[in-house]
């Protein structure tokens, strides 16, 4: 396969690197990452996060062990252990799904090659399109807030949600971001923090639990957010959290905007109770862990509820806005995300 890179994937001598995120933003350390166990490994640790990434890197490994001479049969094993890796963000199946269609073609070394680099530049055209109809919604001198990380890190482009401030910025019309740091693996501290200097977006980051005074005091005009999978309804699971800035959002009379590719929609999920949420270590909610050092403060043994999502209903979102354009809840209500 061809020499290339995103901000967190990389492909050398036919070999896949991933950019630790959980070693950002205090250390850039790439991993090798030449079979599935290790790819499985850093998706689970977080250290390959975010909805399209995750989809992305795991169509990429695929591709690559077969240019590597992985056997056909071995490849579909793969596959299938690749697609068990997370259970919440659809990206993962939605791009699996294309990689087994390549894999049942006879020149199947060819076909999942240049699926996977498809699967790539098309993310990265996504996040443009998305990016260029979201910004269309920020008024100049807004104070957006966001939640979690979906910018260039999560994705092969700009982002999704921070793509849209991103571009928003670069129109002059962001007058300031509200970065919640989000617990418990503070992809917001850490990485949106990181991603928003780099770009010279103007933030501040706050505590989860900060954002409903905000809005209270009239300090937030829109909050843009990324998704895991949209369901038919157009209820969205997206990282811990986003279900209470909505509520927060709707009583507050503030617009609350989902950013996602296609990619990110199930139109065979019925609702968002049928979405699948994650249960994680009970250690990441008994103390932190990262590459600035590890540190419990919770009672040894203490008991603890970890999931890493929550479902937004489709009720409490203004708009959910794709590569194709901006949908509204009436086209919601009218069955937009439901199968043709
Ligand atoms: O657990 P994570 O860090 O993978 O969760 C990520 C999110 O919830 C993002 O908001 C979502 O994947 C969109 S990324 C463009």
């Amino acid at each position: 396969m061809q020499t290339f890179s995103t901000t967190s994937l990389r492909v050398r001598d036919n070999q896949l690197s991933i950019l630790d995120q959980q070693a950002l933003p205090q250390e850039k350390i790439w991993h090798a990452t030449p079979s599935v166990a290790s790819l499985v490994e850093h998706i689970q640790t977080l250290r390959v996060r975010g909805a399209p990434l995750i989809g992305l890197s795991a169509s990429l490994l695929l591709a690559l062990l077969a240019e590597n001479g992985m056997p056909k049969a071995e490849l579909a094993s793969a596959l299938e252990v690749l697609r068990a890796a997370r259970p919440t963000a659809v990206n993962l199946m939605n791009n699996l799904d294309r990689m087994k269609q390549a894999l049942a073609q006879e020149n199947f070394v060819a076909a999942l090659s240049e699926e996977a680099l498809r699967l790539v530049a098309e993310d990265k055209a996504l996040c443009d399109s998305i990016a260029t109809a979201g910004s269309e919604l920020v008024s100049p001198g807004s104070r957006l807030l966001t939640h979690c990380n979906t910018g260039g890190l999560a994705t092969a482009g700009v982002g999704t949600a921070l793509g849209v401030i991103a571009r928003a910025h670069q129109q002059g019309k962001v007058a300031n971001v509200w970065v919640d740091e989000t617990r418990p693996l503070l992809q917001g501290g850490r990485l949106t923090a990181w991603e928003l200097g780099e770009l010279g977006v103007p933030y501040q980051l706050i505590c989860d639990s900060m954002a409903a005074s905000l809005m209270g005091q009239g300090k937030v005009d829109a909050i843009w957010v990324g998704a895991d999978r949209i369901a038919a309804n157009g209820d969205v699971a997206n990282k811990i959290g986003t279900y209470s800035l909505a509520v927060l959002a709707h009583h507050h009379g503030i617009p609350f905007y989902v950013a996602a590719p296609h990619t990110t929609i199930d139109r065979l999920c019925p609702n968002g109770a049928a979405i699948p949420i994650e249960q994680r270590d009970a250690r990441e909610v008994t103390g932190v862990a990262g590459s600035f050092g590890q540190v419990q403060w919770a009672p040894e043994n203490a008991s603890v509820y970890n999931p890493a999502f929550d479902v937004t209903p489709a009720a409490l979102i203004s708009g959910w806005v794709l590569d194709t354009g901006v949908v509204t809840p009436d086209q919601v209500a009218a069955g937009f995300f439901q199968p043709d």
